[in-house]
């Protein structure tokens, strides 16, 4: 891979857009945003996000799910679970959410981004104002007693360096939108909770969604 360099900018020129994000809002009568869904593995992501994407788009919204397992098969292919991988894990994901955003479309990441500063840096990315951190806190015990990729178990058995919760740390978010424990609600109640939490935005940004 080639080697990015803080100059790796310099011959390049950035061409400035003819149409602004406000110019497809108006187009497609609605405000995207990216909902940030952060939490164990076996927490419930992405199950919560392909519910919600399916909703979202049977009510006419365009809306996207960018799955950290899924992105690692392609966009995010070759880079492990080290610090500086998820990092750049991250990066990619916030960067393609925000260009997603931009084009009218409303992304729902789900990824596991167990630090802060990466989401702090993804909240910047995507721009505060359009990023709702969902933070799923399900217990590590029911995670790893439910083990639906059976990835746990491998965990404890060594057979998996760095792994969420057992080998590598989880930093909570300190002030996420909301907090689900998956492992009290049925998936249409947390469904309800997160989809909530859309319609408060879309109220609040009411200006910007017609
Ligand atoms: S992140 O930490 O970089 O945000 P991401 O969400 O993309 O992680 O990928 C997490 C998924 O990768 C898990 O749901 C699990 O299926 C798989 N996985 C494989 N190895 C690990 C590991 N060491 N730690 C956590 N998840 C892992």
């Amino acid at each position: 891979m080639t080697k990015t360099t803080k100059d790796s900018c310099e011959n390049l020129t950035l061409h400035l857009p003819r149409l602004t994000a406000a110019d497809r809002e108006r187009l497609f009568s609605h405000k995207p945003f990216t909902i940030w869904l952060t939490g164990l593995s076996g927490a419930g992501k992405s199950t919560l996000a392909f519910s919600m994407e399916k909703l979202l788009v049977d009510s006419g919204k365009p809306a996207f799910v960018l799955d950290g397992d899924n992105v690692r098969h392609g966009l995010c292919k070759g880079l492990g679970f080290s610090p500086e991988d998820r990092s750049e894990n991250i990066r990619r994901i916030a960067e393609v959410a925000r260009m997603m955003n931009e084009a009218g479309v409303i992304v729902l990441v789900a990824c596991i981004s167990p630090c802060r500063l990466q989401r702090e840096q993804a909240k910047l990315t995507i721009g505060e104002e359009n990023f709702i951190e969902v933070y799923l806190n399900t217990p590590l015990s029911v995670c790893e007693s439910l083990d639906p990729k059976g990835l746990y178990r491998k965990a404890r058995a060594g057979l998996i360096p760095e792994f969420t919760g057992i080998s590598a740390v989880y930093e909570e978010p300190v002030a996420p939108s909301l907090v689900i424990d998956t492992s009290q609600k049925s998936i249409s109640e947390c469904l309800q909770e997160v989809m909530g939490k859309a319609e408060s935005w879309w109220l609040k940004n009411s200006d910007r969604h017609r």
